[in-house]
């Protein structure tokens, strides 16, 4: 046989582990995508000619698996136990638990500080992840501590998780920790859910927990999960150190993901440092949590302090104040964003919630208000972690009063008018969100498509942010953009006269208003926030038609022969011209001087990357994202600002997110800064 397939299978199979672990276990993608589904391909299409080469820790097999019935017992070897809770989320909850520890081990004030590890309290669903000779064999919950259930199945399909351990063979290890779901998939998860439609999910425990326990291993796999280890159930055969520090980093070794956030600390006063340093950034961290974990480091001393009522006298978690909270719901109101989006908002009985006073909480949509079946009166859970707006994630039925009002309507509750102009709303066939069609005119958009039109990217009118916009706004001396350059309403008294602003900074702004008049076709275009139309289509659209007149007269046909402009894009636009209020803002902005140069030519080199479409995300060390989207276009090369399937590549650079994500999901080429640079080099 010239072809030696077992060779290839195993060759293959090791760098997708490598790859797998590059991207889910350090979150450092080490090839594009496109190229990863093309060695996850071959070696599907080798292992089904060869099925005597199938072996159960193929990355394979992470998919796939027919549905249970049910899930089988599982007896652990060694019992799963819990952690007592210091509730007491004070200093108070590390003190009292040092001076247990330290009577326990007898020791007196003038005996040296215990030294402790310190880690987070995961909020998820407890596993035991069982290796025999280095293979997952076996995956349960936790159960009541001495029996679990076998989600073997379930837990391959999260691609953190090791099929087998680098570089170590030990008859059994058995590696504790939580599966867990990120705040980003749980959001990523929720909005694809919202927009079918579909029921979400209340919180990403309930997200890990719930998909852990599904019979269904497919359905399963469609939840994005994550896993940290935090110690040890059997060992045998495995060399254990001498603290537990030591055994997680042991584990990390061998391609178990493990927390980075943790420390090792002397005394009480290291406890106090860590818990209040973890507090700080807790909103920060891509996960929640309910609190953090310390341990006696040493595992002679854990071994020394042993148990009691099934709780190692060793460890104790010390809470933060908790993410969610019941409250009651005063009212419901609903607020116009900037395309007019119509949301729906929980007036609420102020609760402290997630470290904060939350007295508004989104419903999100008409849809998700109604599946909730969220009515005034009400007592509902709200939810604020991370950074993320406060949301209602449910109603507390049992406790709805006699008198709750109806449930919700969104287009009854306003007469089918906005609340803040009046105009009509929508509700387009296949969306989620009802609009007001009020556009430049409702008032509550209006600011937002100020500050909007006013930005770095459409008409950089420096100095015009969103303080100054509510004044300008609410003391009626704006109401279009148009108002902006109307020498009658902002004049150097006027302005100076609002609040916080004083003759010099009057004076400035007059400057950059004065400067803005002066731009070109395309940011004009995009300045006008007509709906969908983002600044690469703004480019593509001056360049094809060269005049505002030509593309204010196009029509559907003549707008789609536009690169990227689709049937939704192509409304928009036609949508926006045919309102006469946007016309005559248009016809005021000339008026008042703002002006452009129509049937710019741009120059442009033709190049390799002609026709090409780039999404930068990220920060790139060597340049501006403006000098890098630049340079692109001077080689013919598109700047986008969202992933499609239409992009070429995704320039990924430091703290790439949501974009970087969606060029992985559709298998778009994915560049780094080395590899950006070098393909600048080559052309
Ligand atoms: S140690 C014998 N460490 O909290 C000690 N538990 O009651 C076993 N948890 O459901 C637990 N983060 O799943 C430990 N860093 C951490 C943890 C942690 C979360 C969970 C665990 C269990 C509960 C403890």
């Amino acid at each position: 046989m010239t072809f030696d397939a077992k060779a290839r299978i195993a060759r293959l199979r090791a760098e997708i582990e490598r790859h797998n672990h590059a991207y889910y276990v350090l979150d450092a993608p080490d090839i594009p995508d496109a190229e990863y589904d093309k060695l996850f391909r071959e070696l599907q299409t080798l292992e089904a000619q060869h099925p005597e080469l199938a072996a159960p820790d193929s990355p394979t097999r992470r998919v796939g698996g027919k549905p249970l019935d049910a899930f089988v017992p599982v007896r652990h070897a060694v019992a799963m136990l819990s952690i007592r809770t210091e509730t007491d989320i004070s200093d108070q909850g590390a003190i009292a638990f040092d001076a247990r520890v330290r009577k326990e081990l007898g020791l007196g004030e003038s005996d040296a500080p215990v030294e402790y590890a310190c880690e987070l309290k995961f909020d998820g669903l407890a596993v035991n992840l069982r290796y025999e000779r280095g293979m997952l064999v076996q995956a349960a919950t936790r159960g009541d501590g001495e029996t679990g259930e076998d989600v073997t199945q379930n837990v391959r399909t999260i691609h953190c998780i090791p099929l087998h351990l680098k570089g170590c063979d030990a008859e059994v290890l058995e590696v504790r920790g939580e599966v867990y779901m990120s705040r980003r998939d749980f959001e990523r998860y929720n909005e694809k859910q919202r927009a079918q439609g579909l029921p979400t999910l209340v919180n990403p425990r309930n997200g890990a927990a719930g998909s852990i326990r599904q019979l269904d291993p497919a359905l399963a796999a469609r939840r994005p999960l994550s896993f940290f280890a935090y110690g040890l159930g059997e060992a045998r055969g495995w060399a254990l150190p001498a603290t537990h520090s030591a055994v997680l980093d042991a584990l990390a070794k061998i391609g178990v993901p493990v927390s980075e956030e943790r420390a090792v600390v002397r005394g009480v006063q290291g406890l106090v440092e860590f818990h209040r340093r973890i507090a700080e950034k807790r909103d920060q961290l891509p996960f929640d949590i309910d609190g953090v974990v310390y341990k006696v480091n040493s595992l002679a001393l854990q071994a020394e302090l042993g148990f009691v009522s099934r709780e190692p006298r060793w460890a104790c978690a010390h809470k933060y104040p908790a993410e969610e909270q019941l409250t009651v719901v005063r009212d419901i109101d609903i607020q116009v964003g900037r395309t007019g989006k119509l949301t729906p908002v929980a007036k609420l009985e102020p609760v402290f919630v997630g470290g904060t006073t939350v007295s508004n909480a989104t419903l999100h949509n008409e849809d998700e208000t109604r599946r909730k079946d969220v009515r005034i009166g009400d007592t509902v859970i709200v939810r604020r972690a991370g950074d993320v707006i406060p949301e209602v994630v449910g109603v507390v039925i049992d406790q709805r009063p006699a008198n709750a009002g109806e449930p919700f309507d969104l287009f009854k509750l306003l007469h089918g008018k906005c609340p803040v102009c009046g105009s009509r709303i929508v509700r387009e066939e296949g969306e989620a969100d009802w609009r007001c069609t009020g556009g430049l005119f409702c008032p509550a958009q209006r600011k937002q498509a100020l500050l909007h039109f006013a930005s770095r990217r459409a008409m950089d009118i420096e100095g015009l942010g969103y303080k100054l916009v509510d004044q300008l706004v609410d003391a009626h001396l704006v109401d279009t953009p148009a108002d902006i350059y109307d020498k009658r309403k902002l004049d150097l008294p006027t302005l100076a006269a609002l609040d916080r602003m004083g003759e010099k900074s009057a004076q400035n702004l007059l400057d950059a208003i004065e400067h803005s008049k002066r731009t070109s076709l395309a940011r004009f275009i995009y300045a006008l926030g007509i709906r969908n139309v983002g600044e690469a289509t703004a480019k593509d659209l001056a360049r094809h038609f060269g005049a505002l007149g030509s593309l204010m007269k196009a029509g559907d046909e003549s707008l789609r022969q536009v690169n990227d402009v689709g049937p939704v894009v192509a409304q928009s636009i036609v949508a926006f011209f045919s309102e006469p209020h946007n016309i005559e803002v248009v016809k005021a902005l000339r008026a008042h001087g703002v002006q452009w140069v129509e049937h710019e030519v741009q120059a442009v080199r033709e190049s390799p990357l002609s026709g090409k479409t780039f999404v930068l995300t990220g920060t790139l060390a060597t340049m501006t994202r403006d000098q890098a989207k630049e340079n692109l276009e001077t080689l013919g090369a598109k700047v986008s600002g969202s992933v499609s399937k239409k992009t070429d590549y995704v320039v990924a650079g430091a703290e790439a997110g949501s974009k970087l994500d969606k060029a992985k999901e559709l298998g778009v080429a994915v560049l780094d800064e080395q590899q950006f640079l070098a393909l600048f080099k080559s052309i």
